[in-house]
């Protein structure tokens, strides 16, 4: 029978430290970088190597954490550490759970859960060398100028790794060594579980240190190798906030990098932050200080910022979005938006339409050609094609109490201030006057006026307002005519 997951027996993801250095209430594997939580990147890597089955071993948090992977990856096998510390301890537990069903044969990954730029690449290319070489364990490391706090690789004098000793129990020495454990692993699961029964907690911390599998699996007679990589953000493990950021920018870097490399102009990489989730295509450009978040999707010649922040926005083929902030958006091709708008959930602009200055917008959708170029609301309403919102539009869709819709056809022109009182429905071809208060649905074609008439009580500001500026230049006006021609009949003259 052909197995339907080519890869490994299992990966055990080891995630049930309490990660104090974090000083956060929130589990640090979830704390996030490029979008998504430090696990999510973990996860992912795990994944991408088709593992028959994935175990993630918890313990601090594990109800924060287990509901957070069941979200993840819901086949996932969460597995339960007791109160034996360590990180022998943990995959030993994550072992006998995944040996319940049939005892696992072949190979046997350990990552971390708090290590999110490994890749599935370099994971993989573990698993072939693990394979290839027919090892019992082979380990990932990296030579690094400050090793302190690791596990150092002692290597025999012909160069073959004898085993792992930690920071703690090293002499001065085994301190020395620059190469250091990453703590992901390739595994025989035969000798992994042999080997784990004979790992004690007799040393400085009093843990079961799955270190010591390498050196009992040498001395069993297996062949102990190790995988150098060159790339040490890879196995880098953030345990505070100043590693998280320090991760976090460069997984940003690596990110914004590889879209250069696939087409896409980035002006600032320094200032550009593109979420792991996001995905844009080929000559789009994207302007400084711009955060694409969530599951963002910029279409071929769309131009993005400056300065612009979208989560979960769609964007079509040469659409403008300049000076944004939106999320839960959808542009359509051509359209342009901003500068100074705000896209809240459920706008969706159609083709070639326009959202312009100072305008907020939320669970509208608006069709081709429309345009709302500046300073207003549309909330909760329909508008049709080719319609003008004039300037400084409302549409009132809260009662207080309930939100109701407000539908506008298609070829509407609407003077400035107009305010539509929601439930309200104008009809294809209208126009309201500057400053209509619409209450009352406006048929097609129809004008919409509720302005009252206006009207002027002369000489109110000399009698009102007397010895002020306005004073004082309305009296002029009004008794030296040649000051202000405008006001004047042969002012209005061409
Ligand atoms: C471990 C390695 C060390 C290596 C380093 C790399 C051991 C004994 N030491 O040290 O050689 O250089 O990682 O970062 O393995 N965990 C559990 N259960 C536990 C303890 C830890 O699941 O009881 C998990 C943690 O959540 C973390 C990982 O294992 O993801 C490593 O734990 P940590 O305490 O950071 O290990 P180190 O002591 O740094
Ligand atoms: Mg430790």
């Amino acid at each position: 029978m052909i197995p339907e997951n080519s890869g490994p027996a299992a990966v055990i993801v080891l995630a049930a430290g309490a990660g104090t250095r974090m000083k956060s209430r929130t589990p640090k594997i979830l704390h996030e970088i490029g979008g998504r939580s430090m696990v999510g990147h973990a996860l992912l890597a795990a994944r991408s190597i088709d593992p028959r089955q994935l175990a993630i071993v918890v313990r601090h948090e594990r109800d924060l954490v287990a509901r957070h992977l069941s979200e993840l990856d819901p086949a996932a096998v969460i597995v339960d550490q007791d109160e034996v510390p360590g990180t022998g301890r943990a995959v030993e537990v994550a072992l006998q759970a995944l040996d319940a069903g049939q005892e696992l044969a072949g190979t046997v990954v350990v990552t971390y859960g708090d290590v999110p730029l490994l890749s599935g690449q370099l994971l993989a290319e573990l698993v072939a060398t693990h394979e290839h070489e027919a090892n019992a364990v082979t380990v990932l490391t990296a030579v690094l100028d400050d090793a302190t706090g690791y596990g150092r690789i002692l290597r025999g004098d012909d160069g073959t790794v004898t085993g792992i000793v930690e920071h703690k129990d090293a002499s001065d020495a085994e301190r020395l060594i620059r190469e250091v454990n990453s703590g992901i692993y390739a595994f025989d699961a035969a000798v992994l579980r042999d080997a784990l029964t004979h790992v004690t907690t007799e040393n400085s911390q009093g843990e079961k240190y799955l270190t010591d599998v390498l050196g009992l699996a040498r001395q069993a007679g297996g062949r102990v190798a190790a995988v150098v990589t060159a790339d040490r953000w890879q196995v880098e493990g953030a345990n505070d906030r100043v590693q998280l950021s320090a991760l976090g920018a460069e997984l940003n870097r690596r990110t914004v990098e590889a879209w250069m490399r696939s087409g896409v102009t980035v002006v600032d990489p320094a200032t550009t932050w593109i979420d792991s989730s996001v995905t844009l295509d080929e000559d789009v450009r994207i302007l400084p200080n711009t955060q694409l978040h969530g599951t963002t999707r910029v279409a071929r010649d769309a131009v993005v910022g400056p300065d612009t922040t979208l989560t979960d926005v769609t964007i079509g083929e040469g659409a403008k979005v300049v000076r944004t902030h939106g999320s839960g958006a959808s542009i359509g091709a051509g359209a342009a938006v901003g500068p100074f708008t705000y896209l809240r959930p459920g706008t969706v602009l159609g083709e070639t339409g326009k959202i312009g200055a100072f305008y907020e917008t939320k669970n509208v959708i608006i069709g081709r050609g429309s345009k709302l170029s500046h300073l207003g609301y549309a909330g909760d309403a329909e508008i049709g094609e080719d319609t003008n919102i004039g300037c400084g539009n409302i549409t009132a869709n809260y009662d207080g109490e309930k939100k109701h819709r407000t539908v506008i056809g298609s070829g509407v022109r609407t003077g400035s201030n107009t305010v539509f009182v929601a439930p309200v429905t104008v009809g294809d071809g209208a126009y309201s006057g500057a400053g209509a208060v619409i209450r009352k649905d406006v048929p097609a074609g129809a004008l919409a006026l509720s302005v009252a008439a206006q009207q002027n009580t002369e000489g109110w500001v000399p009698a009102n307002r007397p010895g002020t500026r306005s004073a004082e230049l309305a009296q002029a006006a009004t008794t030296d005519s040649s000051s202000t021609p405008a006001s004047t009949e042969e002012g209005n003259q061409p």
